[in-house]
């Protein structure tokens, strides 16, 4: 049995990305984290007028997930512009390795995926361990 639905976690994404607030950059982003019984929390990026206020998708789906004690992943779907792989900003590597290090990233173009381990687009993170004194 594989560890999560892929075909599924990307049909979520894909319906996230209804949902999303760009009106300043006009680039919708859709995101949809598993939890390790199958459950989906989906997220869209919620812009602001102060730009850098700016949500991304995939944050949101992780906030989400977390605010309702869901804390053990095993994928992430991440959808944007048709024909096109959206690859996860820097900040979203962050979180997302600070809470679900083992993950898949699933991007889709809307046709093709590619499946990357979180670890790998996040070679020698930041971690919790590094914030210790001994
Ligand atoms: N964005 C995401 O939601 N996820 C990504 O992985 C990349 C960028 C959003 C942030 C902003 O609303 C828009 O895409 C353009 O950067």
């Amino acid at each position: 049995m594989p560890k999560y639905d892929a075909g599924k976690l990307i049909d979520a994404a894909k319906n996230a990305r209804k949902y999303s607030q760009a009106k300043y950059s006009n680039f919708r982003v859709g995101a949809a984290l598993m939890d390790k019984d199958g459950a989906i929390f989906s997220g869209c990026n919620i812009e602001s007028s102060s730009y850098s206020l700016t949500i991304c998708a995939e944050r949101v789906a992780l906030t989400k997930a977390l605010s309702e004690g869901v804390t053990k992943f095993t994928a992430i779907a991440i959808t944007a512009l048709d024909g096109k792989f959206c690859s996860p900003c820097g900040a979203c590597r962050q979180l997302l390795y600070d809470y679900a290090p083992e993950i898949d990233v699933i991007l889709t173009d809307g046709k093709e995926q590619k499946i990357l381990k979180l670890s790998e687009l996040l070679p020698y993170a930041f971690e919790e361990s590094q914030l210790s004194q001994k």
